[in-house]
C-alpha cells in the first residue's frame, strides 16, 4: 500500500484520468473492478447525464468511483452538487483555480485531488488544503499547461516542493512508464490515452482504428492563444493551424472561438466525424497497437511493470 492506494482505498497506483466523450460509468467502473481507481469524466455531461452515469456506475461496482469536474465549465456547481448528492467521495478537478472548490468538497467529507502543469500551481494546492495532486506534462490528450514542461522534467520538480501525494499523468501508457514515473517521485500514475483505447471507453470506432495507424508524429498543441490542447492532426486541425498564422492578438481569439464552436468534440470523438470533430488525444498513441478490455489492459501493465523493474541494473 502507497500514500495514493490508502487515500483512494484502491489496489494499484492506477488511476483512469476523466475524459469528456470518453470515461462514461462503463469505463470508469471496469477500472476500479481491476483494481484502479475510475473516473467518470463529467466535463461533457449536463447534471442529468452525470447523475445517470453515476448511479449505473454504483450498480456496476461497490469499489470506490472518482468524478472530473473541469471547472471552466459553467454547470460545474450543479454537476458538484450531482455527484455529491448521489455519494460520490472522491473528486478529481481541473483548469481552473483548486480553492473554488476545496472547501466546500472537504466540509462535504470528500478526497480533492486537482490537476495542476507547474509546480507553482502544486503549491497553491497544497495551500488551498487538496489531498493530492495530479501533475500533467505537456505530453498529454487533451487540454495542455501553457508552459510546456515535460512529464520527465514536471514530475521531480513538483516533488520537491510539496508533501502531499503526487500523481503523475502525461505519456505515461505503459508499465515501463509507470516504472519511471514511480522512479521519478510519483506516489502513482494517471493515464488517459491508454484507457481511451480500450474497449469500454466511449470513444467511436472509427476514432479508435484511426489511434491504431498513428505515428511519433500525429499530435500536436493548438489553440496556445486561448485553451491550449493537444489532439490528432486531421482536416480540423489544419483549419485551426491556417486560423493560427492568418489572425493575432483579440482577432485570433475570435475566430477559434467561432471555429471551435461547441461540439467539435462530442462530434469527433463521439459521432465518429474524423475530418471535422476535434481529436483530443496524447504523444504516447504512437505507441499503443491494441483495443484490449480494461482487465487484459491491467494484466499488461502489471506485467510490463515488474519486468521492467526487474530490467534495470542494479547499479550504474
Ligand atoms: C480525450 C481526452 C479527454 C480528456 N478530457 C479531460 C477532462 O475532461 N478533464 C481533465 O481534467 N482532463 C482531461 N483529459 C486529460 C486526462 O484526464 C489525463 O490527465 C491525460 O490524458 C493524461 O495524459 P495521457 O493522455 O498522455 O495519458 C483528457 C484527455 C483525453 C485524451
Amino acid at each position: 500500500m502507497n500514500k495514493v492506494t490508502k487515500l483512494f482505498g484502491i489496489d494499484y497506483p492506477i488511476i483512469q484520468g476523466g475524459m469528456v466523450w470518453v470515461s462514461g460509468a462503463k469505463l470508469a467502473a471496469a477500472v476500479s473492478k481491476s483494481g484502479g481507481l475510475g473516473i467518470i469524466g463529467a466535463g461533457s455531461m449536463a447534471p442529468e447525464l452525470l447523475s445517470r452515469h453515476i448511479t449505473k456506475a454504483q450498480t456496476l461496482t461497490s469499489k470506490p468511483i472518482g468524478v472530473n469536474i473541469p471547472l471552466l465549465y459553467e454547470k460545474a456547481q450543479e454537476q458538484v452538487d450531482t455527484a455529491l448528492s448521489l455519494g460520490i467521495k472522491i473528486f478529481f478537478t481541473s483548469a481552473g483555480s483548486p480553492k473554488k472548490f476545496t472547501n466546500y468538497l472537504k466540509g462535504h467529507g470528500a478526497t480533492v485531488v486537482h490537476v495542476v502543469s507547474t509546480p507553482e500551481q502544486a503549491i497553491a494546492c497544497e495551500n488551498a488544503g487538496v489531498d493530492a495532486v495530479v501533475a500533467e506534462g505537456f505530453e498529454a490528450g487533451g487540454h495542455n499547461g501553457r508552459d510546456e514542461i515535460t512529464t520527465m522534467s514536471l514530475i521531480p520538480q513538483v516533488r520537491k516542493c510539496i508533501k502531499i501525494p503526487l500523481i503523475a499523468a502525461g505519456g505515461i501508457s505503459s508499465g515501463q512508464s509507470i516504472a519511471a514515473a514511480l522512479s521519478l517521485g510519483a506516489d502513482a500514475v494517471q493515464m488517459g490515452t491508454r484507457f481511451l483505447m480500450t474497449r469500454e471507453s466511449s470513444a467511436h470506432q472509427n476514432f479508435k482504428q484511426l489511434l491504431l495507424r498513428s505515428t511519433s508524429t500525429s499530435t500536436m498543441t493548438y489553440m496556445k492563444a486561448t485553451v491550449p490542447v493537444r489532439l490528432f492532426r486531421n482536416k480540423f486541425s489544419s483549419e485551426i493551424s491556417q486560423i493560427e498564422e492568418s489572425f493575432h492578438g483579440e482577432a485570433l481569439k475570435t475566430q477559434l472561438h467561432e471555429h471551435l464552436g461547441k461540439y467539435r468534440a462530442r462530434l469527433g470523438m463521439l459521432e465518429g466525424d474524423l475530418d471535422n470533430g476535434e481529436l483530443e488525444v496524447g504523444q504516447t498513441i504512437s505507441m499503443i497497437k491494441n483495443i484490449p478490455s480494461v482487465e487484459e489492459l491491467f494484466v499488461e501493465l502489471l506485467h510490463d511493470y515488474k519486468e521492467a523493474y526487474n530490467l534495470l541494473p542494479r547499479s550504474l
